[in-house]
This record gives structure tokens, sequence and C-alpha cells, in this order.
């Protein structure tokens, strides 16, 4: 069994931080999106991992994540030159993936940990051409969306319908037998010109081939949109955040519930209410850190306060009066206030940048 993880895309939504970096780099409690799905393949026992990545992205993609030693891992870069869809990033990938089975995984997806030990179980166990997870969302038309039978049979997939049959949205996780490269082969580009792994799919149920369906009970994030990463990342803050304290902690501070404090990494008489993470050589002075927040690596908070938000590595917030929430932050921004008079508002903002003043 294999896994070929799609890390490519443009990742428009979540611009403008996607404009430097890649959508599936973004930390979500610290860590790379990606990197939460190569850890559930290696703890359901799936090591030989092939990577899809892009022109614009996958040195940066390849440079943090190596070559899968760290997760126990052997990881194989593979670049699909355009981004011509799922499908075909699943062609370009062929050399990689010879005639084994194999999961292929969207970059940017999050599911439940463990779930996917158990869906690969199913896998092995009903031996389909592929099976596929759904899960029920609100808004089917973002999706691949499934028809299903009473029996849970699956009798169609459409891409992104207008008209959605269910709520029963495709999760960006599959498994395949080796027999969907001739369906890939079979298919045309979609009316978004992308060979898409939807058609494929419906391509073998139209041959008749085994095709199964499981429904995803646990949490399933699609990390696309900063809504969606503030999300996630609150999720697994909830989850998993576990405390400990290795940077250097002031008598005036006051720490509650789980937090993480890096190495290197100091708090100078400021209020800490876990869940959150701060990593390393983060210097904090007199700041308030509310619940669900992750701050990355070399950050520089004073005079702020801080709930549910995502700070990327190097950012520098100082002397706001309001509190910031539901906000993320870019790597290397800096949020402080006017130094000299008029005291008025100064900025320097990127493109696709969302700025809300109270
Ligand atoms: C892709 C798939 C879609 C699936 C979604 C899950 O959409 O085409 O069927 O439901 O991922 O994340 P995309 O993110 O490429 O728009």
């Amino acid at each position: 069994m294999k896994a070929l993880i799609l890390s490519g895309g443009k990742g428009t939504r979540l611009r403008p931080l996607t404009y430097t970096g890649a959508k599936q780099l973004v930390p979500v409690a610290n860590k790379p999106i990606l990197w939460y799905g190569i850890e559930e393949m290696v703890a359901a026992g799936i090591t030989d991992i092939g990577i899809v990545i892009s022109p614009e992205t996958g040195a940066e993609v390849q440079a943090k994540t190596g070559n899968g030693e760290r997760f126990g891992a052997k990881i194989t870069y593979i670049l699909q030159s355009e981004p011509a869809g799922l499908a075909h990033a699943g062609k370009v990938a062929l050399p990689f993936l010879g005639d084994s089975p194999f999961l292929m995984y969207l970059g940017d997806n999050l599911i439940q940990q463990g779930d996917l030990s158990y869906f690969l179980q199913q896998f092995t166990n009903q031996q389909p051409e592929a099976l596929i997870l759904l899960r029920q969302v609100d808004n089917p038309s973002a999706f691949g969306v499934a028809k299903v039978d009473d029996t849970g049979r699956v009798l169609e997939l459409i891409e992104k319908p207008k008209n959605p049959p269910s709520n029963l949205a495709l999760v960006g996780v599959y498994f395949f037998s080796s027999v969907i490269h001739h369906a890939i082969a079979n298919i045309q580009p979609s009316a978004r010109g992308e060979l898409e792994i939807t058609d494929a799919i419906q391509y073998l149920i139209d041959e008749e081939k085994p095709v199964t369906a499981c429904q995803l009970e646990g949490w399933w994030l699609d990390t696309g949109k900063k809504d969606d990463l503030l999300e996630a990342n609150r999720l697994i803050l909830d989850t998993y955040l576990k405390s400990s304290i290795t940077g250097e902690v002031d008598a005036e501070t006051n720490l509650s519930g789980r937090v993480q404090l890096g190495k290197y990494s100091q708090l100078v008489n400021c209020t800490i209410r876990g869940p959150v993470i701060i990593g390393n050589n983060c210097y904090l002075e007199n700041c308030f850190v509310g619940p669900y927040t992750s701050i990355a690596d070399n950050s520089h908070l004073i005079d702020t306060d801080l709930e549910h938000s995502v700070v990327l590595e190097g950012a520098k917030i100082a002397g706001i009066e309001k509190r910031i929430i539901d906000s993320v932050i870019g790597q290397r921004a800096k949020l402080t206030v006017a130094p000299r008079r008029p005291r008025a508002l100064r900025f320097m903002i990127g493109d696709d940048c969302q700025i809300e003043l109270a």
C-alpha cells in the first residue's frame, strides 16, 4: 500500500498567505497542515509516500518536509507541472504508484486522528476498486457530492453541483486499486478544465466496478479558507494539546488551562488561558492570550490581547488597544501603534488582505 498526497494548487482562498507559501504548509497548532496527514499515514502503517508538488511551491514543501525520515517514512516528490486536476496528479504519479493500491489524500484536508487506520482496514477487508469517504456538510455545492441509495450504495458522484442530490460531500481522502489508472485514462477534462478524480470514480461506477463508501463520523476540515483554518486550529488544540513549559515564565505571569511554551521563549507579566501553544524563541510582555491561539516561533507580542487566532512565524504585535480575535497574522507581519503624531492609521497592506477595524 502506497500513499499519494496532493500538495499543489494555488490556494486562492487563503490569499494573501498563499502568495508567499504553500497552503499545505500553513501551520495549525504550530505544525504544517500537511504533516498531520503524513503522521496519520505512518500511524496506519503506510510509509511509502509520494507527494505531488507544483512548480510554484514544490521546493518549499520539499525543503520543509524532507525525505520522510523525521516521520519514519520514505517520501518521493513528484512534480505536476500544471494544475490540471486531481486525476491528472494521479496520472503524473503513475511511475511512483505502479500497480500498487494506494491512498490518495488532499494535503489541505484534516481528518480526526485514528480514522485513517479504520478506513484502511475497511478497504483491505472489502477489496473494492475504490473506497470513498463521505461526510454530511451544510454547503454541499462547494464539494464533490454523492448520491447513494437506501443501502448506502454509491449511484452517482457530481463535482460541485448547483443542485446537490444530497448533503454527502466527498472527503479529500480516497482508497484506490490500480484500476483507477484505467479510469483516469478514459475521462475528459471537466468544465473547469481539470481531470477530476470524481469523474474517474464515476467511470468505475458506470463500468460496474465495486465502489464503496464509508461515512466519516469524526471531524473533517478542508483548511482552504481562513475560518476553516481557525476551526482546525481550535479542534487540534482542543483535542491534542498537552501542557509543557520549556521557556521562561516570570512570577507575574498567570497560566491556566493547557499551555505549551517552547524553548528560549519568555513570558513577562502575561495572562495565558489555554489551550494555547507558543513556539520557540518568542517574547510576550503584558499580554493576554486567550483560548485557541497558536503563536509560531520568533514572534514578539507586547501589550496585546489576542484570542482564537493563529500567528505565523516572526510576527510582531504591539500596543493594539482592542482585543484581536478570529485572526490570522502572516509571517513577519507587523501590527503596531503609530509611534509619532498625527496618531493615525498607517498601512502597508498586501494584495487580498482582509482588515476589519472596530
Ligand atoms: C476537491 C474535490 C472534491 C472534494 C474536495 C474535498 O475539491 O474535487 O470532490 O469534495 O476536494 O476537499 P477542490 O478542493 O479541488 O475544489
